[in-house]
């Protein structure tokens, strides 16, 4: 079956064949509409995908907490078109204002999902979609994962809606996180309480490079109340994309050394997330966090992303670490904020320390108190 659709789509990688469909499409005389709201978080790598090849598949397996308080929320509604194009129909605003380079990347996306028959009843619809985000645009804090999360619920939504093909919720957040991760490949780990973790990974049943997968089931209660607060070093756009960066990994020579490191390090977490070592936990973060801004300088050309204030908290962190015995870690994003870790009943113990000791690092003494979410929400 999957060799004759092969043969007669050959455009079609074995990848994308799985959702490839050509009966989602409405017979003529259609009259639906509907409105969509879904609200999507962020999430924030433990171990790093960093690298990738094809469309959209990660180079190594990764894993995430997914985050409470940075999300999208995305208002999306659909109507029958006059006159059914090839091309998408879509109005685009970004809180409250039409955004044509966003516009234009989401055109983009949605084109190549009827193009490609993954959702080809996407042309006979004019699309509205409004997009917000909880945290500042200039915080220097990606919202490609939740955008692109949400952008993906709301579309399984609709498919629900039209043809009922999703009434599963597993199959539903799986697709999902599928649509999700050919918008922004690390978006397809937001579709998951707790924790998402995205690609083959050998210790977890039904992993795969082609969507995310969720991991609250197995991971230690301590995890499910963790803190991650986002000290703001930088609210400057980066020097180099994160776009750009996968794509220097494809020179890099400590690459393939790399992504075996991380699918060793992701098979020891998987059992420090079950027992709830938080120490241990601590040493991965951090490793992992130095050693994506290391690939960012043994890049061909090499590049920093991290600025002096990241290196001052960093130190007043694992000299916290030395003074208190207690767990506080922290992780980096590709740029310059750092993400503070620490589990929940250390919280009144820590803040002190972040008031008088980190804040003061911060642009404008700016920082977001996050901690671990329980998902997105359908209004
Ligand atoms: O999903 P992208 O293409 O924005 O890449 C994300 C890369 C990191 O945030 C640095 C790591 C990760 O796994 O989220």
């Amino acid at each position: 079956m999957l060799e004759k659709r092969l043969f007669y789509f050959p455009q079609l990688s074995i990848m994308q064949s799985i959702y490839h469909n050509p009966l989602l499409r409405m017979a003529p005389g259609y009259a639906f509409s509907g409105d969509i709201h879904w609200q999507s978080p962020s999430n924030i790598a433990i171990v790093k995908y960093w690298g990738k090849h094809g469309q959209q598949l990660p180079r190594n397996p990764s894993i995430s907490f997914t985050l409470q308080a940075a999300y999208t929320e995305t208002e999306f509604s659909y109507v029958p078109r006059e006159t059914t194009g090839e091309e998408i129909s879509l109005d685009f605003f970004f809180e409250g204002q039409a955004q044509a380079a966003f516009a234009q990347k989401i055109v983009k996306f949605l084109s190549a999902l009827a193009a490609e028959e993954i959702l080809p009843f996407l042309t006979q619809f004019h699309l509205t979609i409004h997009s917000a985000n909880s945290f500042p645009h200039s915080a220097g804090i990606a919202s490609s994962a939740s955008s692109m999360s949400a952008l993906a619920l709301c579309l399984c939504s609709m498919e629900q809606e039209l043809f009922g093909t999703l009434t599963d919720p597993v199959e539903f957040y799986r697709k999902a996180s599928f649509l999700a991760r050919l918008g922004s490949g690390s978006a397809c780990r937001s579709l998951y309480p707790v924790m998402g973790s995205w690609g083959k990974i050998e210790k977890q049943a039904g992993s795969s490079d082609l969507w995310g997968s969720p991991c609250a089931d197995w991971v230690h209660p301590v995890f499910h109340t963790f803190h991650d607060d986002i000290l703001i070093v930088s609210k400057g756009e980066k020097s180099v994309s994160s776009r750009a960066g996968h794509q220097l990994m494809e020179g890099n020579p400590y690459a393939n050394a790399r992504y075996q490191q991380a699918t060793n390090n992701l098979d020891q977490l998987v059992d420090i997330l079950k027992s709830g070592d938080v120490h241990a936990f601590g040493q991965i973060a951090e490793l992992e966090a130095l050693t994506l801004h290391a690939l960012m300088m043994s890049s061909q050309p090499p590049y920093l992303l991290m600025k002096p204030n990241s290196l001052a908290m960093i130190e007043k962190i694992r000299q916290y670490r030395l003074d208190t015995q207690q767990p506080l870690y922290f992780t980096l994003d590709a740029g310059p904020n750092l993400h503070l870790l620490y589990p929940a009943e250390i919280a009144g113990h820590v803040a002190p320390f972040i008031q008088a000791e980190l804040l003061p690092l911060c642009e404008e003494g700016k920082y977001i108190a996050d901690r671990v979410g329980t998902g997105p929400v359908k209004f």
